[in-house]
C-alpha cells in the first residue's frame, strides 16, 4: 500500500502522496500544494526539499556511505581511474573494456584547444583567478562546439562529455602556466588522463615532466572522490541553469562559479591558508577552535561541517590514510599534515563540535595530498572542478533526458512593503 500525508490547513485535510527512495528515502510529494491550497512551503537552504529524483548517487549522512551508481567510494581506492567513474556516472552503467577504450581515445583526440581559443588566455591579467578563467573558458566552449547547443542522439552526447571532460584539464593547465607567464605545453596523446595533466601543469619545452604510478594513481583517487555527491550547491546550479533549456556547457560553467565560494569548493583552500597561519605561529590549534566556536569571530573551521555527513565523510577517511602513503611515496614531510591531525584529535573531543556533528569533511585532507603533487594553491578548487565535472554532466543528463523536466522556479514569501504610490524626485 502507498503512504500518504495528511496536512491539515484550517478544515481542509489534504492528502499528500509519498515517494520511497531505492534506499528507503521517503519524501512528501508537494507538487500539487499550491494549487489545492494556495500555501508554499518554506525551506531556507532547501535542507529538506528533494528537488529532483536521481539514480546517480546515494548518500546516508548519517552512517557515512557514499556510492556512485550503487557502488560504495571505498571499492575505487584500490585501482583508482577517474575516467571509468566518470563513464559510469554518465552512463549508469560498468563500460565494457572497447567502451573505455573508444572514451579515453576521445579524450585524446580532444584534449588540444582550437588555436584561436589560446588568444583568450592572454586577456586576462597573470593573477586572474583561476576558477573565473575556468568559468570563463568552459562557456567559451560553447562558442567553438555550437554544434553541441542540442544533442541528436547518444552519440553526440557522448563526444561532448568527451570534449569537455578532456578539455577542462587543457583549460587549467593553460590558466595556471598564463598565471606564471610560462610558455602553454601542447597535450601529450601518448599519456593517461591524469599524467597529461601533470605534463600540461609542469613539462617544459626543454623537460618532460616525468609521472610516477603513485602520483598518477594519487590524482585518479583525488578527482574520483570528488566526482559527484548527488545535490550539492554546484550540482543545483547546473540542474536549475540546465532546467532553462541552456546548453551543458553553459550549465557546468555555472557549477563552476558556484563551487568557488569558501562554503563549497573554495574550503580546500580556506584549510590550507588556515593550517599555513597555525603553522607560521599567528594562531594555535587552540585558539583556533575557540575563534570556531565563537559565533561573533565570523571565523569557521574550514573543512569542518557538513550539509548531509553528520557522522563521518567517507571521503574524508579515505584521503586521510591516502596522505600517509602519497607524502610516504614521494619523501614528502609536511608540518601540516600534523596540524591538520593535531586539530581533528581536538576538535573530535569538543563538545562544541561533537553536540553539531561537526567531523572533517573532503576538503580537510585533499589539500595536504595536492600540496605534495605540487599543484599551487590557487588551482585547488580548479582541481575540485575537474573531479566534479563528471557528476555536473551526469546530472544534467539525467534531466535532460527527463521527460517530465521543468523550468526550475522556486516561490517566495515576499516581506517588503505592501502597495504604495510612487513619489516624485521633488517630494521626497
Ligand atoms: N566551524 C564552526 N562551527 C560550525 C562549522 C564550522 N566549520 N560548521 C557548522 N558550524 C556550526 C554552525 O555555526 C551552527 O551552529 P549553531 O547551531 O550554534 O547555530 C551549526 O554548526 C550547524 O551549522 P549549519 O550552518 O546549519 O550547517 P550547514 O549545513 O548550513 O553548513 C557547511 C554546512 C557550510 C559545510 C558548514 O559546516 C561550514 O561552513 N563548514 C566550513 C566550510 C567547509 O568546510 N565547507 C566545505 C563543505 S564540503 C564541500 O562543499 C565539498
Amino acid at each position: 500500500m502507498t503512504d500518504t500525508a495528511k496536512l491539515i490547513l484550517g478544515d481542509q485535510t489534504i492528502e499528500l502522496p509519498v515517494i520511497v527512495g531505492t534506499e528507503g528515502e521517503k519524501a512528501i510529494d508537494i507538487t500539487n500544494l499550491r494549487a489545492k491550497t494556495g500555501y508554499i512551503t518554506y525551506d531556507p537552504g532547501f535542507g529538506n526539499t528533494g528537488s529532483c529524483k536521481s539514480a546517480i548517487t546515494f548518500i546516508d549522512g548519517e552512517k557515512g556511505i557514499l556510492r556512485y551508481r550503487g557502488v560504495p567510494i571505498e571499492q575505487f581506492v584500490e585501482h583508482p581511474n577517474f575516467i571509468e567513474v566518470a563513464w559510469l556516472l554518465i552512463f549508469g552503467r560498468f563500460p565494457k573494456k572497447e567502451e573505455l577504450e573508444r572514451f579515453s581515445a576521445l579524450l585524446t583526440e580532444y584534449a588540444p584547444l582550437h588555436e584561436a581559443m589560446k588568444h583568450h588566455f592572454e586577456g586576462f591579467p597573470v593573477d586572474a583567478p583561476p576558477m573565473a578563467i575556468l568559468s570563463a573558458m568552459i562557456n567559451t566552449l560553447s562558442c567553438f562546439e555550437p554544434q553541441f547547443s542540442k544533442f541528436e542522439d547518444d552519440e553526440a552526447f557522448e563526444q561532448a562529455a568527451a570534449k569537455l571532460i578532456s578539455k577542462v584539464r587543457t583549460i587549467a593547465a593553460y590558466s595556471y602556466r598564463r598565471s606564471r607567464g610560462l610558455p602553454f605545453m601542447y597535450p601529450d596523446p601518448k599519456r593517461r588522463y591524469c599524467s597529461n595533466f601533470l605534463h600540461m601543469m609542469f613539462s617544459m619545452p626543454y623537460s618532460d615532466y616525468e609521472v610516477p604510478a603513485e602520483i598518477e594513481d594519487a590524482l585518479n583517487l583525488v578527482l574520483i572522490l570528488h566526482a559527484d555527491h548527488e545535490q550539492n550547491c554546484s550540482t543545483s546550479t547546473v540542474r536549475m541553469v540546465g532546467s532553462s533549456r541552456a546548453n551543458l556547457f553553459a550549465s557546468c560553467a555555472a557549477g563552476v562559479c558556484a563551487l568557488w565560494g569558501p562554503l563549497h569548493g573554495g574550503a580546500n583552500v580556506a584549510v590550507i591558508e588556515m593550517l599555513e597561519a597555525m603553522h607560521k605561529g599567528g594562531l594555535t590549534p587552540e585558539q583556533c577552535l575557540k575563534m570556531a566556536k565563537d559565533k561573533d569571530s565570523g571565523f569557521r573551521l574550514m573543512g569542518f561541517g557538513h550539509r548531509v555527513y553528520k557522522n563521518f565523510d567517507p571521503r574524508a577517511r579515505i584521503l586521510k590514510e591516502q596522505c600517509d602513503k602519497v607524502l610516504a611515496t614521494l619523501g614528502v614531510k609536511d608540518p601540516l599534515l600534523d596540524i591538520a591531525r593535531k586539530l581533528e584529535e581536538l576538535a573530535l573531543q569538543d563538545p562544541y563540535f561533537v553536540e553539531r556533528k561537526l567531523y572533517p569533511n573532503v576538503d580537510f585532507y585533499s589539500g595536504i595530498i595536492m600540496r605534495a603533487l605540487k599543484i599551487p594553491l590557487n588551482m585547488f578548487t580548479v582541481m575540485f572542478a575537474i573531479g566534479r565535472l563528471p557528476g555536473w554532466i551526469a546530472q544534467w543528463k539525467e534531466q535532460h533526458d527527463d521527460p517530465t523536466n521543468r523550468i526550475a522556479r522556486p516561490r517566495q514569501i515576499y516581506t517588503g512593503p505592501t502597495k504604495r504610490d510612487y513619489v516624485p524626485m521633488d517630494q521626497r
